[in-house]
């Protein structure tokens, strides 16, 4: 049997699935999503945001030693929950408009078909763990707010104040410095701080035998307002993996990839033969089309940043991004690198 499918065999199938739902065929065999890739990997590859070159190489380590693509994804990206230094994830995350960390996260697990997830989780550094547990162990998907945290707290998660002393004083500067009219003194010298930083890890594995997971976990857009939800807690949004397909998720402006449910639609370009990288391109494009005109410049270009990764089922990987000159992180053949994604727009040069 070939690699792949070929888009005939594919499109003949699909056929007979639609003649076999009028001449009474099983309904697993009508209902059963098509999929083009029937070769699995025989290779690990883990493919991460650019702040996860630790976690591809942590994960890919672990896959090695066949550890299940889930647990390894996870304790790839819990290296950057944990670091107070990254101030988009976890623990040192930037918080919200009146300096609370609330944290989202998500996960799939291929093999067993399961999903779980949680949004504006305070107090807990490693929300993608608490994700996992929600998988695994409930009969629900996503966890919120205070239930959430008591959920974690019930499973020997230790609550601690994730503001650190640097997220702090970044916030404090935003607070001084957000607008003309508020009651805050501005503080000048740093007027570069007044943007609005978002940041995220998003970790998408397959290993030899084909099975795939994903993860993605962030503290969110810097100064949110409180309750605010972005994509990465959204299963199809922030992460999505289909285990005869592959997996795909993304960093950046979690708004506009929410109204493309851009994790699933890129998973379903790959399920129609498109290479992974191209897949990320495509659902780019269709974030443009779905962009509200305040959020385009005057060429139609937009005014945020947003960038997918993905990878299928028999470990080919790409990402694309948005503007030139990001990167993402890969770990093959036994090592993690750095790659340049490929992207719609270039970059502009400050001024220009
Ligand atoms: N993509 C992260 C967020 O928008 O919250």
């Amino acid at each position: 049997m070939s690699d792949l499918l070929t888009r005939r065999d594919f499109v003949g199938a699909a056929t007979g699935m639609a003649a076999g739902a009028v001449l009474g065929a099983a309904p697993a065999r009508r209902t059963a999503a098509p999929a083009i890739l029937v070769r699995p990997a025989g290779r690990n590859v883990v493919v991460a945001s650019s702040n996860g070159l630790r976690a591809v190489e942590r994960a890919g380590r672990l896959l090695a030693q066949g550890v299940d693509p889930l647990e390894a994804g996870i304790d790839g990206v819990k290296i950057q929950e944990l670091d107070p230094e990254d101030t988009s994830v976890g623990y040192g995350g930037l918080p919200n408009e009146e300096g609370v960390v609330q944290l989202d996260a998500s996960c799939m697990h291929g093999p067993t078909k399961r999903a779980g997830a949680v949004a504006a989780l305070e107090g807990i550094k490693t929300p993608s763990e608490v994700a996992k547990y929600v998988l695994w162990y409930t009969n629900h998907i996503l966890l919120v707010g205070e239930g959430a945290k008591r959920f974690a707290l019930s499973y020997g998660f230790k609550e601690e104040n994730l503001l650190t002393d640097k997220a702090r004083e970044i916030w404090l500067r935003w607070r001084a410095n957000r607008g003309a009219a508020d009651d805050w003194l501005d503080v000048p010298e740093d007027a570069n701080l007044v943007v609005r930083p978002t940041g995220t890890i998003n970790c998408n594995l397959v290993n030899a035998k084909g099975e795939i997971s994903s993860v993605t976990t962030t503290s969110g857009l810097a100064w949110k307002i409180p309750g605010r939800v972005g994509d990465s807690a959204l299963v199809g949004a922030g992460q999505y993996t289909d285990n005869d397909v592959g997996a795909a998720g993304s960093t950046g402006r979690g708004e506009s990839n929410i109204k493309v449910c851009g994790a699933f639609l890129t998973v379903e370009s790959m399920r129609r033969g498109i290479k992974p990288t191209d897949a990320c391109l495509e659902t780019l494009k269709r974030v443009i089309t779905m962009t509200e005109p305040r959020l385009l410049d005057e060429q139609g270009r937009p005014r945020f940043g947003l960038t997918f990764y993905a990878v299928n089922k028999i470990g080919e990987y790409g990402s694309a991004s948005l503007f030139s000159g990001d990167r993402y992180a890969v770990w093959e053949e036994d090592r993690a690198a750095l790659r340049d994604c490929a992207y719609l727009y270039q970059r502009r040069r400050r001024g220009s």
